[in-house]
């Protein structure tokens, strides 16, 4: 089983980025802990972040026959693309959508995302837990 974790624009960030709302946590650190959790449920992760919607398109499209799940964070991109939403729809992996802060307590046009109706489940505001939730979830999905 392979799980693909793709993060949108401004991740790369986490941890110096407005931190009263994503924490300080870094993104490597999420990858470590993700990658001990794989190894200790013996499955494989690919951790991946792009600030070019293009490029998450693109690995979205490359997870057909590759990954068994996906888990994305689409950041601001969640609010935006179309691109995305279709290459989601069209890859036919069962994919999870992931923020770290409660995207619906805050502004009003982080209230909708464009990839939700095409993902499985949402699961949002738990910060860094998020991603580990994420991860429970994918297994869940996948196991028999
Ligand atoms: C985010 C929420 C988005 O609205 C925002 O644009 C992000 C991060 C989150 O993880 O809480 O960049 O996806």
């Amino acid at each position: 089983m392979h799980i693909l974790f793709l993060n949108g624009p401004n991740l790369n960030l986490l941890g110096q980025r407005q931190p009263e709302i994503y924490g300080r946590t870094t993104l490597a650190d999420i990858e470590l802990k993700l990658r001990e959790m794989a190894a200790k449920a013996g499955v494989s992760v690919d951790f991946r972040q792009s600030n070019h919607e293009g490029e998450l398109v693109t690995w979205v499209q490359e997870a057909r026959g590759n990954a068994s799940v996906i888990v994305v964070n689409a950041a601001a991109y969640t609010h935006t693309s179309v691109a995305l939403r279709d290459a989601i729809a069209a890859a036919g992996v069962p994919t999870i959508e992931i923020h770290l802060s409660n995207i619906h307590a805050r502004e009003e046009f982080r209230h909708r995302s464009m990839i939700a109706a095409v993902c499985r489940g949402q699961i949002a505001g738990f910060g860094e837990q998020s991603y580990y939730l994420g991860f429970q979830a994918a297994l869940q999905l996948t196991s028999p």
